[in-house]
């Protein structure tokens, strides 16, 4: 099966099981299906429930004008949520929703396959990296599996102040050479038996 088989089945299926919490539209994802870096946020809030589509409000406008901003196009990464349904009044998502999600999301990940993952705010940080903190480890490089693992601010929290902007934009100005550290190391870590921790690079 290929990666967009997979990825419309996963949908698919996810749309007929009852067991999910939330009631409101399902945003999946979308963007390339083998991208420079898959981006995950925490869930959709209203706009993104009302277009079907993952970080299309303000924050995500702040997010997308970033993107291009590093000269990549939003055609070239995958954007995402953890959590696939809007939780009522854009509150935090639930433990017990997060756990619902889980085994879709592991699964969307293994079907697109990306190197470079960015976290988007503490939710999807914590998902990878449960001990990690917001404020001190954003724009640092961990290993999880086979992967590299950026996490950064959430962008609804740099339009919240100034300097979370700043540093929102700061690791994302850093974004290109990061991916091109990322690649140096995952090439390091081919050996199949080598079970890599989590670890901070820089
Ligand atoms: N915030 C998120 O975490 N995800 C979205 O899709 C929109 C806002």
């Amino acid at each position: 099966m290929d990666k967009a088989e997979a990825l419309k089945k996963l949908e698919a299926e996810m749309r007929q099981d009852q067991s999910l919490p939330l009631s409101t539209n399902l945003v999946f994802g979308e963007g390339s299906l083998n991208p420079a870096a898959l981006f995950i946020g925490e869930a959709p809030g209203q706009k993104e429930d009302e277009l079907v589509r993952p970080f299309v409000g303000r924050g995500g406008q702040l997010l997308r004008e970033c993107i291009r901003g590093i000269g990549w196009k939003e055609e070239d990464v995958y954007i995402t949520n953890i959590v696939k349904r809007r939780p009522p009044e854009n509150r935090d998502p639930l433990p017990d929703e997060i756990a619902a999600y889980r085994p879709y999301l592991a699964r969307q990940i293994e079907a697109l396959a990306p190197a470079i993952i960015v976290t988007l705010g503490r939710f999807s940080m914590n998902y990878f990296l449960p001990d990690a903190k917001i404020t001190r480890d954003q724009g640092k490089i961990f290993i999880s599996g086979r992967r590299c693992v950026v996490p950064m601010l959430h962008p609804a929290a740099a339009l919240r102040s100034p300097e979370m902007m700043r540093q929102f934009r700061e690791t994302f100005a850093r974004l290109p050479v990061i991916v091109e550290r990322c690649e140096e190391v995952l090439k390091d870590l081919s050996d199949p038996k080598q079970k890599p921790k989590p670890q901070k690079l820089f």
